[in-house]
């Protein structure tokens, strides 16, 4: 009975398809699947249900009756060579088996996996270890691959790690899936069933830590109630072998305590530190450390009292020293700068402020080191510190969740961006120094290394806020266990454990997957000047002229006739000279600089000529069109996968692609408008600001409704768009439809702003042929973070297809505001069938 109920619980939660369990659905496999003949039991050498080695017995239970139907029972010992899937350390192993003959080649968290007919074993180097192994073979067999395997496998690095960057009111900054599963209200929530389940999907991809509180820390994560908070969280992460580390907030000692002071050499505050870290490992016994933003954006930090950053780092070191701790320093330090200094550049503050202190960091500080040197950009070099730091460990810190990618909202398949910066190689004394080897320890033969990535789970059931940006958490687990694995081969798995076995699925996937970064970085920054989203707000939608005229340095320099940073040490910033000789020259050189990060390295004319023979300007229009292009195909290849999709997901995500396409179209023309305006060249295709098949809202007959100039102008076709004259009263614009009788796409492009669900309703005639409700950011359906105005970020598009017109028909949009939202319209356009404009 119990049986079957569990088994009814299960096939329900497949059937559900809301997300949650991500690549763990344990859906049953295919018929017509080759099958051999399994085990008939499981043996765990560990039966203690903290113990991730139990775990890993559970696991295996649950996973095999989703995926084969088969339910077998759970031991704690049997007969050698018994047809059994047997768990455990190779320590236990050989206690209970006395085999001589098994030494398998494990590091630490490091597994041997043997598949030999129905004996399955599954041995790690420690428990964590035999967990990664039971979930790499249930993988296996929700991949329908039985084949007879046996190999060790052991990380590439130690840390591997996520950032959650949680606040303690519950809100998640840089978040986009809902509130935070860990606190809520200035404490830890009571229910930590979305944790455990967090530190299972973690397990699977081998992730040994969570940071669980934000960068931006809070003093308050560290009284007593709360320290005893994480202490619950710990214990569930526990059975599944993932490690609580938490943020601190540098000035904590002159906040909690009566001191005036936090200065990291005084030794009330050295003394504050110790006893604090002794209290936590008093709960926590296996927190793996802290993480510490210093002196950055506002944090304090050690620089306050004329101490280097070293000397901060090391006050904590000390501190976790005794308990085997590590301290996670971030080098993301840098100063508001001037932009009218030439020579200025925040690029340059992390070697600036590091490479002197090289050698100064206690062992057991690791500098966590964002991939470039500005901000998580679509684009950036590799950050030059990575050549800079012999004597000190190291890891990278990486964004799954998309600040200034989308924000979840756009597809973008991170990997292939990830691998850039990590397979560079930067010729550290002018031989091979790959970044992954640097970041991981190998190189300068550091003790710790590894990787960060700022994932920002929230309470969505999809985790991240979109079924689809789910590929990315994957496969940083699994790049971060082997930094050498191939993005695709990854990524096909976690389609086939996401979605199924059908090969068009997997291929179309893959396909689009594959084309999002490349589409992405075409429709928002190109050829090195990076992500041009609004600095200054929401990360989110286009505003080009956000990154100019203020001090944090993420400039562009655009002018009337040139755009771009001199970064060269002849006559520019001196960035380049950050790199090793060989890579130095390359960037130094304006021949040998790469297009796609030519405008990072150099100040040009619009009109100098690519390697690629195009003009930098024309570059720009091409690749924007090209990019929107691409993203318009997503919901083409998205809606062939119909027949094999359960509905539940199927809708989300075609909900999802149709907002990137009309996204995509707002970015390729703000940025093509904005450089088009300030260049005055045109468009050689003659497609910036021709758009013959939309008629502008403002050029309707308004009743009700006023015309509004949008700012930044650029984000508003013609510059210009209608809002309602009050928030209370509905407003119609009509125009006459001069275009020929046919049947059109009907694309409505509108404002959805937080604070108010306007609605709307289109007629032809006295047809009404449209109808929707301006709800996406208030109701959540998207999790990007609103804008309360007309902009890029509220811009959208909503298109109703196959729509019959004659000429001569009267159109009227009729908009009823909500709140503070005056129903806002930019323009309409009717699209012959295959226009995208
Ligand atoms: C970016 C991000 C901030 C974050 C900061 C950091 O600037 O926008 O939200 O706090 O990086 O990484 O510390």
């Amino acid at each position: 009975m119990l049986k079957l109920l569990f088994l009814f619980v299960f096939i329900g939660l497949v059937a559900g398809e809301d997300g949650l369990q991500a690549w763990l659905r344990y859906a049953p496999l295919p018929r017509g699947h080759h099958r051999s003949s399994l085990p008939s039991r499981i043996v765990a050498l560990n039966d203690s249900s903290s113990s991730p080695v139990y775990t890993a017995g559970q696991e295996l239970q649950k996973g095999i009756l989703g995926i084969l139907g088969e339910d077998l029972e759970i031991c704690d010992s049997a007969p050698a060579g018994n047809s059994a899937i047997l768990v455990g350390t190779v320590g236990q192993y050989n206690k209970v088996y006395q085999d001589a003959t098994l030494h398998p080649d494990l590091s630490e968290d490091g597994f041997w996996l043997s598949t030999q007919g129905t004996t399955v074993r599954i041995l790690g180097q420690n428990e964590r270890g035999v967990l990664y192994g039971a979930f790499e073979y249930l993988s296996m067999l929700a991949q329908g691959n039985f084949s007879t395997v046996e190999y060790p496998t052991n990380p590439s690095a130690p840390i591997r790690w996520t950032n959650e960057w949680d606040n303690m009111d519950g809100s998640i900054e840089r978040g986009f899936a809902g509130n935070s599963i860990f606190f809520d209200d200035g404490a830890i929530v009571a229910n930590l069933t979305r944790a455990a389940e967090y530190a299972r999907l973690l397990a699977s991809i081998r992730v040994n830590a969570v940071i669980v509180n934000n960068v931006n820390a809070n003093y308050t994560t560290l009284q007593p109630d709360n320290i005893e908070g994480l202490g619950r969280i710990a214990d569930v992460f526990r059975p599944y072998g993932v490690q609580l580390g938490m943020s601190l907030y540098f000035a904590s000692p002159a906040n909690i305590t009566n001191l005036t002071t936090y200065d990291p050499l005084d030794s009330r505050v050295i003394a504050f530190w110790n006893d604090k870290t002794d209290e936590i490992y008093q709960r926590i016994p296996d927190m793996a450390g802290y993480l510490v933003k210093a002196n950055s954006e506002g944090q304090p930090g050690p620089i306050q009292y004329n101490r280097t950053l070293a000397q901060g780092a090391n006050l904590f070191a000390k501190a976790l020293k005794p308990h085997g701790g590590i301290l996670m320093f971030r080098a993301f330090v840098y100063d508001q700068l001037n932009e009218s200094d030439w020579k200025a550049d925040r690029a340059k503050a992390a070697v600036d402020y590091f490479q002197p202190l090289d050698g100064d960091f206690d062992d057991n500080v690791v500098v966590q080191i964002k991939y470039g040197p500005i901000d998580f950009q679509v684009r950036e070099p590799v950050s030059p510190l990575f050549a800079n730091l012999r004597n000190t460990s190291t890891a990278i810190e990486l964004q799954v969740t998309q600040e200034y990618l989308g924000q979840q909202c756009h597809v973008i398949y991170l990997p292939p961006l990830w691998k850039t910066i990590t397979n560079f190689d930067l010729r550290v004394d002018n031989s091979t120094s790959l970044v992954r080897n640097i970041m991981t320890g190998q190189h300068f033969d550091r003790p710790l290394g590894g990787s960060a990535g700022v994932v920002n789970v929230g309470q969505n059931t999809t985790w991240l806020g979109s079924h689809l940006a789910m590929s990315n958490l994957y496969a940083y687990g699994r790049l971060a266990w082997d930094w050498t694995a191939d993005p695709t081969e990854i990524l096909q798995d976690w389609i086939r454990l996401t979605f199924g076995h059908n090969q068009q699925v997997i291929d179309t996937i893959t396909e689009m997957s594959l084309a999002s970064w490349p589409a992405y970085e075409n429709y928002s920054g190109n050829l090195g000047i990076q992500t041009l989203t609004d600095i200054l707000y929401t990360h989110f939608g286009p505003n080009p002229q956000s990154q100019d005229n203020n001090g944090w340095g993420q400039w562009t320099r655009a002018d009337k006739a040139s755009i771009g940073m001199d970064r060269t040490v002849s006559n520019g910033t001196g960035y380049s000279g950050q790199y090793p000789p060989e890579i130095a020259s390359l960037y130094e050189d304006i021949s040998t600089t790469p297009d796609d990060l030519l405008l990072w390295f150099h100040h040009v004319n619009y009109t100098h000529t690519l390697t690629s023979g195009k003009s930098v300007i024309q570059h720009f229009y091409d690749a924007h069109y090209a990019g929107a292009l691409t993203a318009h195909s997503f919901v083409g290849m998205w809606e062939s996968l119909k027949p094999y999709m359960d509905t539940e997901r199927y809708d989300d995500v075609l909900f999802r692609q149709k907002f990137q396409a009309g996204h995509a179209l707002v970015w390729r023309d703000a940025i093509t408008n904005f450089y088009h305006n300030l260049s005055g060249i045109p468009d050689e295709a003659g497609r910036v600001g021709h758009h013959p098949w939309r008629i502008e809202a403002e050029s309707m007959r308004l009743s009700g409704y006023e015309i509004y100039a949008v700012a930044p102008f650029e984000t508003a076709s013609n510059a210009t768009a209608i809002v309602t004259r009050s928030n209370s009263t509905t407003g119609t614009a009509s125009t006459t439809i001069a275009f020929d009788s046919g049947v059109y796409d009907l694309a409505i492009n509108y404002y959805d702003m937080y604070g108010g669900n306007s609605t709307y309703e289109v007629c032809i005639g006295d047809q009404v042929v449209a109808k929707w409700t301006g709800d996406i950011v208030d109701t959540g359906k998207l999790g990007h973070t609103p804008s309360i105005y007309l902009d890029g970020h509220s811009a959208t598009r909503v298109t109703f297809p196959d729509v019959k017109i004659q000429k001569g028909d009267v159109l009227t949009i009729k908009g009823t505001p909500d709140g503070i939202e005056p129903a806002p319209v930019d323009y309409v356009a009717l699209l012959p069938r295959g226009v995208v404009d």
